[in-house]
């Protein structure tokens, strides 16, 4: 743990309202001076914290600051990297970078925006600052690259979960993993694989989430405005970008570290937004309507196809039939 980390610490253990330098100094056994250089760099890096004469230290409510150490705080005991960045282009290419030079499993690498943050089907995923979570985890699986699938499946599980715990709103899981809430898009997930053609497991995944917590005060762009909601219709309560993101990173490896069993695909399955639903899909090349049954054990998509058939899907992309909705 860092002296910033510790800093924090007891600035947010609610134990008193001020901590004077001397007091934190003799707590973490280090000069007053280490104390000033570290409450400065987290002032730097956005915590807003009161020096007041004689009563020492506060940290100002409403900390939506994402910072390594609060990410630390919050998770406890994670053993493998975080990084934390102010601006990035897209967190999954941060973390192909770092998994192509050897970073280990776990890593973890979270932006505060993203400039060009990326959505499945090459398309752009919006990443403003402040209002949004926007993570990446290096993975090393030990399973082959056909199981990796499941990577994505239980991470919307853990993502659903996570915003749930956190807000107290119901989600529902859009095949194969778009989390919507009240028939909004709130989350997307993107799992970029590099695969060893020889031995056909995976030399790493890259599993990137991004969640819309609130909305941006200029409101999301015309092209998504109709589909894209947030988890917050409002401002974001105090850490709750934190929150999320420890609970996602815990939820997640709770599922992942169990694979490939696939006890959540139950989870997935009474979640599913689409049963039930008309929904259009492109099959050999041709576009077609049909009506999703359910989701198997397999996470595959079950649709009954106009003439009565039965098609399972394990990716690809299915849209609601507008004329029905
Ligand atoms: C989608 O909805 O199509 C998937 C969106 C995935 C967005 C996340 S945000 C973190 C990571 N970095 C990216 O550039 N994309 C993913």
């Amino acid at each position: 743990m860092s002296i910033k980390s510790d800093i924090l610490k007891e600035l947010t253990s609610g134990a008193q309202e001020y901590i004077s330098g001397e007091e934190l100094a003799k707590k973490l056994g280090v000069s007053r001076n280490s104390i000033w250089k570290a409450v400065n760099a987290l002032k730097k890096d956005g915590f807003m914290i009161n020096a007041t004469t004689n009563k020492g230290y506060n940290l100002l409510a409403n900390n939506n600051t994402l910072s390594k150490e609060s990410v630390k705080n919050s998770l406890q005991n994670y053993d493998a990297p975080i990084f934390v960045y102010k601006s990035v282009g897209s967190t999954n290419d941060v973390a192909k970078d770092l998994a192509a030079k050897g970073a280990e499993h776990g890593t973890i690498i979270i932006a505060d925006e993203q400039t060009k943050g990326k959505g499945r089907m090459g398309r752009r995923f919006e990443s403003p600052s402040k209002t949004g979570t926007y993570v990446s985890i290096i993975l090393r699986p030990k399973f082959s690259a056909q199981e990796a699938l499941f990577i994505t499946t239980s991470a919307a599980v853990a993502t659903a979960q996570a915003i749930e715990e956190v807000s107290n709103r119901e989600t529902k899981i859009k095949w194969v993993n778009d989390i919507y809430i009240e028939n909004k898009k709130v989350s997307g997930i993107l799992t970029e694989a590099s695969t060893d053609f020889e031995t056909g497991m995976l030399e790493y995944a890259v599993l990137g989430i991004g969640i819309n917590v609130s909305t941006p005060l200029e409101g999301f762009p015309d092209e998504i405005k109709d589909i894209a909601g947030s988890v917050y219709e409002n401002e974001c309560p105090d850490n709750a970008r934190i929150q999320i993101i420890s609970s996602l990173i815990r939820n997640f490896f709770k599922l992942y570290d169990k694979l490939p069993n696939k006890d959540f695909v139950k989870i997935y399955r009474e979640k599913s937004f689409l049963t039930g639903k008309i929904v259009s899909f492109e099959n050999s090349g041709k576009l077609c309507k049909g009506k999703v049954l359910d989701v198997d054990e397999d996470a595959r998509l079950v649709i009954e196809n106009e003439d009565k058939s039965v098609s399972l899907f394990s990716t690809g992309e299915v849209n609601i039939y507008k004329d029905f909705l």
